[in-house]
């Protein structure tokens, strides 16, 4: 996909996460690429409890929206055959190259949009997304794409916020225990501080969204805040734990593309 055919909110993501590389990721990545358990999200709730990811040894994987691709490493090294990490933010691949270089995992890192990789057809076993695609790609594109992407019975998985979460969530600051929007018609968000533009379809639009591009449910998992949790140091400006361990502030879903 050419420069020009990129939709207005590709760029505008794009610009976010140059800057939040810089601020904030390209610091964190490291230690993120050396994690020894698998968690996911803003309260590091490991794989052992969520049980969403399928075998990966001697699979390949697509992870879209890679950021700085320690997804990526972690199932590279838990025997993945093939892991490509797909992002549009260069700042970011730069990050995961360097990383991918220092630590020898043979990472493919590949530039394009989430949306329409170009890559070819049925050449994935499971495609993953850890609030990349999955927040950030107008649904109706993405998952059709990740479907094309994969092989019968291949598996996809991906976080994203809870759609309660973003219902009461207020344009500026922090989440509150109360609907800040409708949940009619949500999907395209704009955010207006530092803009950037987030999509999230409520459930039952999802649901029929996995299906109709070939996909099974197979589970829907929802996280909560552990009664130890601490504030994030970053994400902690708009969720808080004290909310979170009352509703659930995200959510793990996997499917299976049908045979
Ligand atoms: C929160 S990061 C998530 C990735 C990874 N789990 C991480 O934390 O490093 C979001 C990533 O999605 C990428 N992204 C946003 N829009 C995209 C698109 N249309 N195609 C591919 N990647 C996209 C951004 O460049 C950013 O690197």
């Amino acid at each position: 996909m050419s420069e020009s055919d990129l939709p207005d909110y590709v760029k505008v993501n794009r610009d976010h996460w140059t800057k939040n590389n810089a601020a904030y990721t390209d610091g964190r990545a490291e230690h993120a690429w050396n994690e020894q358990e698998i968690s996911w999200g803003v309260w590091n709730t490991p794989e052992s409890e969520v049980n969403v990811l399928p075998d990966v040894r001697g699979k390949d994987v697509v992870e879209l929206g890679c950021g700085t691709a320690y997804v990526s490493a972690w199932l590279k090294r838990r025997g993945a055959r093939r892991v490509v990490g797909v992002g549009i933010t260069p700042a970011q691949l730069d990050s995961a190259r360097r990383l991918n270089t220092k630590y020898g995992l043979g990472l493919e890192l590949v530039e394009a949009n989430a949306e329409a990789t170009g890559l070819p057809a049925a050449s994935f076993d499971l495609a993953i997304s850890e609030y990349g695609a999955s927040i950030w790609c107008d649904p109706y594109k993405w998952i059709p794409e990740a479907a094309r992407l994969l092989r019968p019975n291949g598996e996809l998985v991906f976080l994203r916020n809870s759609t309660l979460s973003i219902l009461c969530m207020p344009d500026h600051g922090k989440v509150q225990e109360r609907l800040q929007r409708p949940q009619l018609g949500l999907n395209r968000l704009d955010w207006p501080d530092d803009p950037e533009t987030e999509f999230q379809l409520a459930a039952g639009d999802l649901i029929r969204l996995l299906r109709k591009s070939g996909f099974e449910l197979l589970d829907m998992v929802e996280i909560f805040a552990k009664a130890d949790a601490v504030n994030h140091p970053f994400y902690g400006e708009y969720m808080s734990v004290e909310w979170a361990q009352k509703w659930p502030s995200e959510e793990m879903w996997r499917a299976r593309k049908r045979s």
